[in-house]
């Protein structure tokens, strides 16, 4: 058996185990996880281009395969009911093959009508998905139980030796197409001439990213979820921002890289945003809070802040009077997986008790203790963002800050650094630092 063998079978295993831990005390004999179905536009035969639901692609890895179910039960094989439709429009699925399939029950479905009289009617099963009206159909009153959903996202915050290698793997191929678009930044190339060089690096569609890359040049880079794609390069590129990853069956890499034009006060915020980051990364083992960590980064960007003669204060008063949130308004980072941001960074415990950010940090979306082979993003920023720096201007404190410095910084954007970590019982795996170095 090769690597992927084995360590897929354990993963199932893990599956297994959590799935009779959880199921009994919950008081259901099963879950019916359903991929998703396509969703078309208004009045139209186009379809969004579709992802599996997380619940089901935790189990199978047909990231991309609509209308499937999967019948899981504790002490039971799953039962795959795999849809397969009589089709010329389109290439039918085909029985799946690979090194998974060998550990499922799997019935070929050839309609809807077929799959809906097939699956299991009733019981006591939880439905997973966001068809309901399927569900009533079926006859299954508990969709998507909030004690169960909480069961399982916490759960998935901590992952297998198969979703670390899945993880690792988005990593690599992630970051030959970060190398592919600097080389293409360097080379002169507009926003939308970068974005195709990463495509050609990875081997991706569009549609297979898991979400949409940031390609910012200059200004753009201040803009966190830059969603356009210049087709003329500036007339002096001065910085460049991508925030782009890959998916490995399903599981998906998110990585952030700021380059500089030219040399100078910009290229030195970069390599002090990097250091500190780097630093930061030394602190991450199990048992360490994510809001804590989120704070160091907001002390130690206080003291760049301070160094490069940006704000003229002390750094515990930079954080109290917010100064760092214009500067570094978002989350340090987020839990990672088969979903970008996943789910279940904002629980206390298995039972779904909320666990919110501080008030004066609402875009955290982790606040949980890191624990062992938990894969987090750790991805600090600096960004001169015109209309936070417009209300700092308006803020009392408005005079502890050098508006010439940051209005010559302006032009440039903004800075992210942003690494996919694995907590390791010392310490941290940096999947992305590691693959940089690898190439
Ligand atoms: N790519 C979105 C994020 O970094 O969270
Ligand atoms: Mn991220
Ligand atoms: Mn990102």
């Amino acid at each position: 058996m090769t690597d992927i063998d084995t360590s897929y079978a354990r993963h199932l295993q893990m599956l297994q185990r959590q799935l009779e831990e959880v199921l009994p005390s919950l008081g259901y004999d099963g879950l019916l996880l359903f991929s998703g179905s396509p969703r078309y536009r208004f009045q139209d035969d186009q379809a969004a281009p579709f992802v599996a639901n997380p619940h089901f692609k935790r189990w199978v890895p047909l990231p991309r395969q609509v209308d499937c179910a999967l019948l899981v039960r504790p002490h039971q094989r799953p039962l795959l009911y795999h849809y397969d439709p009589v089709d010329f429009w389109h290439l039918p699925a085909g029985r799946p093959e690979g090194f998974w399939t060998r550990h499922f029950d799997i019935v070929e479905m050839h309609s809807r009508e077929e799959l809906e009289r097939s699956l299991p009617h009733g019981g006591h099963l939880a439905f997973i998905g966001e068809e309901a009206a399927l569900a009533e159909r079926l006859g299954i009153e508990a969709v998507n139980p909030t004690p169960v959903l909480s069961a399982l996202n916490w759960q998935r915050a901590v992952k297998s030796g198969y979703e670390l290698e899945c993880l690792r793997e988005a990593n690599r191929v992630a970051v030959a197409g970060h190398r592919a678009a600097e080389a293409a930044f360097r080379g002169g190339e507009s926003e939308f001439g970068i974005h195709q060089a990463y495509l050609a690096a990875t081997g991706a569609r569009e549609t297979e990213l898991p979400y949409s890359s940031i390609v910012g040049l200059n200004t753009h880079a201040a803009v966190l979820h830059y969603q356009h794609l210049d087709r003329q390069p500036p007339a002096r590129p001065l910085s460049f921002l991508l925030d782009a990853g890959v998916e490995v069956r399903g599981y998906a890499s998110d990585i952030t890289r700021t380059y500089s034009g030219e040399s100078g006060l910009f290229g030195e915020l970069i390599d002090a945003l990097d250091a500190a980051q780097r630093n930061l990364l030394e602190q991450v083992r199990p048992g360490q809070g994510f809001t804590s960590l989120h704070l160091s980064m907001h002390r130690a960007l206080a003291r760049i802040l301070r160094d490069f003669g940006l704000v003229d204060m002390s750094e515990e008063g930079q954080l109290e009077s917010g100064i760092t949130s214009t500067f570094f308004p978002h989350g340090l980072g987020h839990l990672l997986g088969l979903q970008v941001h996943d789910v279940g960074g904002l629980q206390a415990d298995p039972a779904g008790t909320p666990a919110p950010p501080p008030l004066s940090h609402p875009f955290l979306r982790l606040t949980r203790s890191l624990e062992t082979d938990m894969v987090v993003t750790v991805e600090p920023g600096l960004y001169f963002i015109e209309p936070l720096l417009a209300r700092l201007a308006e803020a009392p404190h408005r005079g502890a800050v050098d508006w010439a410095k940051v209005d010559a910084l302006r032009p440039y954007g903004g800075i992210r650094i942003e690494d996919n970590v694995r907590v390791t019982p010392a310490g941290c795996e940096n999947f992305t630092r590691d693959a940089f170095q690898a190439g």
